[in-house]
């Protein structure tokens, strides 16, 4: 008891003591290294103490944050257990051997300073600082639509965990670091100025704090062609398709023979729809390069083409509503200058859509190598637009060789035949001869 009552005392007088040393302890303490530990939450930290205090009086741990400290626990020699105060309770272990404070089950909120002192105030002291630290999420990567040429980005992103570092690699290689931008915190973006085919690859993001790091990896690929010139590009397809349908329409009359040639109304309906369809593809290959010098800018090589196909769209425009609504009005055409014009305009027309469109997907296709997608696939559509638009071929070519093969069989009548197809044809034969 006696005993007790004199260490009372004596930590009396230490307080005391304590008290005119604090400006000194201070100053030493400012000059004291900081040790540091960093932790998972939920894991168990053991803070080091300061040794052997077998010999000492009295030990404390203290939680400081601020201005303000909390005791955590205190110790006296000769006690068998410390004193340990809430919130510690139950999730603090002291080793009395040597000063040690095993924290359990750590929390972010338990970051912050922990301070040693023994013997109440004696110099003999030690502060840690303690970071508690959620493990960070895997980062997501995302790119915007990245078109060459044009400036592009990938982002970063972590969701949870406290970020230190986000570093990033191109096809397994680390990228300097100041390729990466820290946007905030937790989200780094890399810019990706006037994208080329060698920013094709694939991007890692690697964040990590002090407990843990997660990698995410990202194959970034390069467009050329930016949705604009895709569309262009399905344009042009389409009117290539349709001029070499046209040709077919143009080609197969004059490859038959004189005796055997397409006649009459079917010759009418052959003429009509070959010059729609050519006129369908000059507007068609038009708006192509209209909307490629929207998106190129206007060069001479494409304007040119666009008026030659503005002409070509007119004839072809007014030859095929004459030819389909008034046969007989061809018969009235009587210059031979307009004739040759009628004439010539289908084939002009074929020849004139085929240059601008070669030149078109030439042009679309350079600009594709520019990136790293596969090219566009258009075979459906090349398939499905010649397809449909060669139908109504079919059909005439059709109910012509039925025709044929029907006067054939019936030769006692052809003479009577071809005086009617002569009589039915004498209306539109001269106008377009040259089909
Ligand atoms: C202190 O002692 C405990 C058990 O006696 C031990 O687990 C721990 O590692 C020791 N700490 C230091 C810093 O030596
Ligand atoms: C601590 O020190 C005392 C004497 O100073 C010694 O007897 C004891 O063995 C030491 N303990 C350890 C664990 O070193
Ligand atoms: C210090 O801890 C107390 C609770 O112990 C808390 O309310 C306060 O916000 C903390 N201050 C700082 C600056 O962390
Ligand atoms: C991290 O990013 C997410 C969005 O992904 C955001 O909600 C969160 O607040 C950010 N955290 C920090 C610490 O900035
Ligand atoms: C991610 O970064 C951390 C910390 O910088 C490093 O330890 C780790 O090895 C990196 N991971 C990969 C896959 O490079
Ligand atoms: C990236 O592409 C390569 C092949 O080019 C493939 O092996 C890899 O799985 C892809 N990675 C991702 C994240 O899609």
């Amino acid at each position: 008891m006696l005993a007790c009552h004199r260490t009372e005392l004596l930590g009396t007088a230490w307080v005391l003591l304590a008290g005119l040393l604090v400006p000194l302890q201070q100053a030493a303490e400012i000059l004291e290294p900081l040790k540091s530990k960093v932790a998972a939450v939920g894991s168990s930290v053991l803070l080091p103490g300061l040794g052997n205090i077998t010999q000492v009086y009295s030990m404390q741990w203290e939680y400081l944050n601020g201005t303000t400290s909390r005791t955590v626990l205190q110790y006296y020699r000769g006690s068998h257990s410390p004193a340990i105060h809430a919130p510690y309770t139950g999730r603090a272990v002291f080793h009395a051997s040597n000063g040690s404070l095993l924290l359990e089950g750590v929390q972010e909120s338990d970051s912050g300073i922990y301070k040693a002192t023994v013997n109440m105030g004696d110099r003999e002291s030690l502060k840690i600082l303690l970071e508690v630290l959620k493990p960070v999420s895997p980062p997501q990567l995302r790119s915007s639509a990245l078109m060459a040429q044009a400036t592009g980005e990938v982002l970063c992103e972590v969701a949870e965990g406290r970020v230190d570092t986000i570093t990033w690699k191109k096809d397994g290689q680390l990228l300097p670091p100041d390729r990466g931008f820290l946007l905030s915190s937790n989200r780094s973006v890399l810019y990706l100025r006037l994208a080329k085919k060698s920013d094709c690859g694939s991007y890692s993001c690697n964040a990590s704090n002090g407990i843990s790091w997660e990698e995410t990896s990202l194959n970034v690929t390069v467009a050329g062609l930016s949705p604009p010139l895709q569309d262009v590009l399905r344009i042009t397809v389409v009117a290539v398709v349709f001029a070499a349908v046209s040709a077919w329409g143009l080609i197969i009359p004059v490859c038959q023979s004189e005796k055997l040639r397409i006649r009459g109304e079917l010759w009418r309906w052959l003429s009509a729809y070959t010059c729609w369809l050519v006129c369908i593809a000059s507007v068609l290959a038009g708006a192509a390069g209209g909307l490629w010098m929207r998106e190129e800018g206007a060069s001479i090589a494409i304007i040119l083409p666009e008026i030659a196909l503005t002409y070509i769209m007119v004839v072809t425009f007014l030859v095929s509503t004459t030819v389909t609504f008034q046969p007989t009005n061809l018969t009235q055409l009587k210059s031979k200058a307009a004739q040759r014009t009628m004439g010539y305009a289908a084939p002009g027309g074929v020849v004139v859509v085929v240059l601008t469109s070669s030149f078109l997907i030439k042009n679309i296709h350079r600009r594709h190598e520019e990136g790293c997608t596969d090219f566009m696939d258009v075979t459906i559509l090349t398939v499905s637009t010649a397809a449909v638009s060669a139908l109504p071929l079919l059909a005439i070519f059709l109910c012509y060789h039925t025709t044929q093969g029907w006067l054939k069989e019936r030769d006692t009548r052809w003479a009577d035949m071809e005086r009617s197809y002569e009589m039915s044809q004498r209306s539109s034969k001269d106008a377009l001869s040259t089909h």
